[in-house]
């Protein structure tokens, strides 16, 4: 088991560089089952979920080299098999873009219900009706495995009765070859919907709107190698933005796209952070202890739902009372109790948190209930006085690259340690 120790209370200065952006990578390595020859795809994350998307796409048949440490060529020509069983698909909830990648080149996928992140309800009805309406069959087997198939895909429109982002994606995918023309309407817009158009246009799909609520598709025959490189993750950013400003540091986040991050910057500024904005990176400095601010998650360009935790834990050491809803998820406050161990003062209600900031974190053995969960429990770490221990970091692994050097390289006094069993003997530090 791996455990994260923080010592907390130092201040962040410097400058960190961004990775590519998960919610991106995970839907543009699937993608590439939809083209004839080899697709170079460079900034990629060193991240799990990029491991696991690999090992999926290798057991479906695909060749895939690593170039550098960020950089993947992935021929899926010889791919045969439309099969990817449990042990795959729990390991993260993008397994499920196979669905719309292998219908979209076999016109058949049986593919088992996914994993991910545990935030309450993770319907999937509006795949199911997006991959209906293009006119395959959607079989729910035994063993929750999806089985879809069609005869031949055909264009049409297809309305989304809440705006998803992965419906919207396994629509795209499943869509670029159909016949004549699909319309997606209320679309999801985040930045990784338009980076997954730019990567099929790449590939010589024809995919325009992307990044508004109507996507249109038009089929093409065939699709081509490409080369790509994967845009900065803004969640990744964010976060670093947020500890930045709950450390009273001084940071220059470098490799991200500005834009991408307005609503972060915007909720920071309204707690009385400086935010300075260049052409590709983002300085993020106080001296200061942040105002209070109220937050309402929304799809993009709303502030997302996935900077909520780590946002909330800057809110904990506010000035004054703040008020968080979450509009997106069901159930994304299970990371409050940790922050309870380290004296936050924070009252959930339903889909609602209400924040008494107080003046300072303790420090306390604490775990991550997820991904943003776990990097909500860095940031509170690097506040709080003493020494502070976040266990279960298997979540933190799926979507932060070098996470611990990243931090150290800011001046946090942050180790990764392994322990052998549950006694949580120390065995080597690093
Ligand atoms: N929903 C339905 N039916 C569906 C699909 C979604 O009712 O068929 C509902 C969900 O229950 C939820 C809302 O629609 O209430 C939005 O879900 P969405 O489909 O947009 O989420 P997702 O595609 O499963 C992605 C990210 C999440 C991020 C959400 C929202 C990936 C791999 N995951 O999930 O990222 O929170 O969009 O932006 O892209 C994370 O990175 O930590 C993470 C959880």
């Amino acid at each position: 088991m791996e455990k994260i120790i923080i010592n907390g209370g130092r201040r962040l200065t410097g400058e960190v560089e961004i990775s590519g952006a998960k919610n991106a990578v995970v839907a543009i390595i699937p993608a590439t089952i939809l083209a004839r020859g080899v697709c170079r795809i460079e900034n990629i994350p060193n991240i799990s979920d990029v491991d696991a998307m690999i090992k999926i796409l290798h057991r479906l048949g695909a060749e895939i080299k690593m170039i550098n440490k960020s950089t993947l060529e992935i021929d899926t020509t010889h791919i045969r098999s439309t099969v990817v069983e449990h042990d795959m698909s729990k390991l993260l909830r993008a397994s499920y873009y196979f669905i719309g990648s292998l219908l979209g080149r076999f016109n058949r996928a049986t593919v088992a219900m996914p994993g991910g992140c545990c935030l309450g309800v993770r319907p999937i009805d509006q795949h199911i009706k997006g991959f209906e309406a293009i006119g395959a069959t959607v079989t729910m087997e035994e063993n929750a495995m999806v089985d879809v198939r069609a005869e031949r895909l055909l264009g049409t429109s297809v309305y989304f009765d809440v705006v998803s982002v992965g419906a919207t994606i396994n629509v795209m995918l499943a869509s670029v070859r159909a016949k004549g023309l699909t319309v997606i309407e209320n679309a999801a817009k985040e930045p990784h919907i338009v980076d997954l158009a730019n990567f099929l246009n790449s590939m010589g799909a024809d995919v325009r709107g992307a990044g508004t609520d109507v996507i249109k598709i038009r089929g093409v025959e065939e699709l081509h190698g490409c080369e790509y490189a994967i845009i900065p993750d803004q969640i990744e950013a964010g976060t670093y933005m947020v500890a930045a400003a709950a450390t009273k540091g001084d940071v220059l986040i470098k490799n991200v796209i500005p834009k991408h991050l307005e609503s972060i910057s915007a909720k920071l500024v309204e707690c009385g952070v400086n935010v300075e904005e260049f052409d590709d990176s983002i300085r993020v400095w106080t001296d200061e202890r942040p105002n209070h601010c109220g937050i309402k998650t929304m799809p993009h360009p709303g502030f997302p739902t996935d900077m909520q935790p780590q946002f909330s834990v800057l809110l904990a050491v506010a000035r004054g009372n703040s008020m968080v809803s979450e509009s997106v998820w069901d159930n994304r406050f299970r990371y409050v109790a940790q922050l309870h161990r380290m004296g936050a003062k924070i009252t959930v209600d339903g889909k609602s948190s209400f924040i008494e900031g107080v003046e300072e974190l303790r420090a306390a053995p604490v775990k991550a209930d997820d991904l943003r969960a776990g990097a909500a429990m860095v940031i509170a770490g690097l506040i709080a006085r003493g020494t502070t221990e976040i266990e279960e970091i298997h979540h933190i692994q799926r979507g932060y690259d070098n996470i611990i050097e990243k931090f150290r390289s800011l001046g946090a006094d942050i180790e990764l340690c392994t322990v052998p069993d549950e006694k949580n003997t120390v065995l080597s530090v690093g």
